[in-house]
């Protein structure tokens, strides 16, 4: 059996060709490795550097792996947050001919972190409370989505800043299964395993002394059921109104766009006295507002982050009226948008030295600024002005919070690591 390299971009196969295919993954030598945070896994997963790239490399055997990718292809094609796949190595074979396992090979998730290195720092019971709300959407998700994890954990998931939240991404798919529909059931047991999982995660933290001393792992492990099942029933529910009254729908599609949800079809039936109208909307995939913002600006970003970027920035169009009466051009969202990336939101995060960004992207950044604007406004009873609050950010916040922003520690953003230092402090 020859060595196989499989995989969907053709660049990919040259790139991963260098790396020493004839060892088993444990014995690969440092110079092919990156020191990056790891979960807690079964199989031995290592980080390689991939030309420019940094790929994680599973070794597993040949069936699972080729079902994992195949899984995790599909949940990309769904845009569900998840690793990408890159490709699947087998035939593999050491010096004496002897066959290793397979390996699935996905690309490593910038900005990300596995849960325990974040709880390295004890995590404040509000930092919890946030991660189980990016869990429960992702699972949310992955349900309307017609699949089942089959083993929903803080391990097998991955968290990114999204505007002092997180946004949670799936790395494990090894036990998930797709159906055109889940049923109840499905879904239900679904929940129970992560809320198990959840728990049990939470109780070994607590026992090696990393959980927050008010924080009861069985609880939490609860809550990611109530959460899930608030938002499942928002999503989902048949609502009912008087005849008429068109705008209650426009509402409930309003309130479900907030959440980030976007309606594809809706059925609406009218009761046969004609009195009550019933709608029932099929909520299709999260990123209402990362899809309005990409394609207003360009800026690829997650979808807390989007929301609070759209509102800055028709904050600020809302004050461009100084565009030429008779030029309709000029007054287009898409090129006021790409004004206010220009002006207005690239220079004010170039003006942050890189050195002291930490592991946050632009958008967090930008968002950081924001609040601390807010800060700063509400302190003075007056709007302050985004250059002095760039000056401001870098003389008193960066320098305080460096050190929780290197990318193995840095649990969040400065303004949720610092409670009460700016507006998204604890409680806020
Ligand atoms: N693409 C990736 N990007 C970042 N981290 C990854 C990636 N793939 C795997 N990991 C890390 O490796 C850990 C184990 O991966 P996982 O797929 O859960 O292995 P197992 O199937 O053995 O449980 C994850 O918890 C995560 O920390
Ligand atoms: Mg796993």
């Amino acid at each position: 059996m020859a060595l196989q390299i499989s995989a969907t971009n053709p660049e990919h196969p040259a790139l991963l060709l260098d790396l020493p295919w004839q060892l088993p993954l444990e014995e690969w030598p440092e110079h092919y490795l990156v020191p990056l945070p790891r979960g807690i896994s079964r199989h031995v997963v290592r980080y390689a550097r991939a030309g420019a790239e940094v790929v994680a490399v599973k070794e597993l055997a040949e069936r699972p792996a080729l079902r994992e990718y195949e899984l995790l292809r599909g949940l990309d094609r769904l845009n569900i947050p998840a690793v990408d796949p890159l490709a699947v190595v087998t035939g593999r074979t050491d010096g004496s001919g002897e066959p290793l396992e397979s390996v699935l090979i996905t690309r490593h998730l910038g900005g990300s972190m596995p849960y325990r290195s974040m709880f390295e720092t004890t995590m404040r019971p509000a930092t919890m409370h946030r991660l189980m709300d990016a869990l429960a959407v992702l699972l949310v998700r992955l349900h309307l989505a017609g699949f089942a994890w089959g083993d929903c954990s803080l391990s097998n998931t991955l968290f990114r800043r999204d505007a002092g939240a997180y946004a949670a991404y799936l790395v494990d798919a090894e036990t998930g299964e797709t159906h055109p529909q889940l049923s109840p059931g499905q879904r239900e047991y679904d929940l129970d395993l992560a809320r198990v999982n959840i728990s049990g995660e939470l109780l070994d933290l607590e026992a090696s002394g990393a959980l927050h001393p008010s924080v009861d792992p069985i609880e939490f492990g609860m809550e990611i059921c109530g959460r899930y099942t608030a938002l499942w029933q928002e999503l989902t529910r048949t609502s009912v109104y008087p005849a008429g009254k068109h705008h209650y729908i426009d509402r409930r599609i309003r309130r479900l766009n907030e959440l980030g949800f976007d309606v594809a079809e809706m059925q609406i039936a009218h009761s046969s006295n004609g009195d009550t109208v019933t709608f029932v909307p099929k909520v299709v995939d999260a990123g209402h507002h990362q899809r309005q913002l990409l394609r207003l600006t360009g800026l690829d970003t997650e979808e807390n982050q989007a929301r609070r970027l759209l509102n800055d920035l028709e904050s600020w169009m809302a004050t461009q009226d100084d565009h030429a009466p008779g030029d309709p051009l000029t007054t287009r969202p898409e090129v006021l948008a790409h004004r206010w990336v220009r002006d207005v939101f690239r220079p004010t995060v170039r003006a942050i030295p890189p050195d002291l960004r930490g592991s946050m992207d632009p958008a967090e950044l930008y968002h950081e600024l924001l609040e601390h604007r807010w800060y700063l406004s509400e302190r003075a009873q007056h709007d302050i002005d985004l250059d002095t609050v760039v000056r401001d950010y870098v003389a008193n916040i960066l320098p305080t919070v460096r050190d929780a922003l290197s990318p193995s520690t840095g649990a969040a953003g400065p303004a949720a690591q610092n409670g009460g230092t700016t507006a998204t402090g604890e409680g806020a």
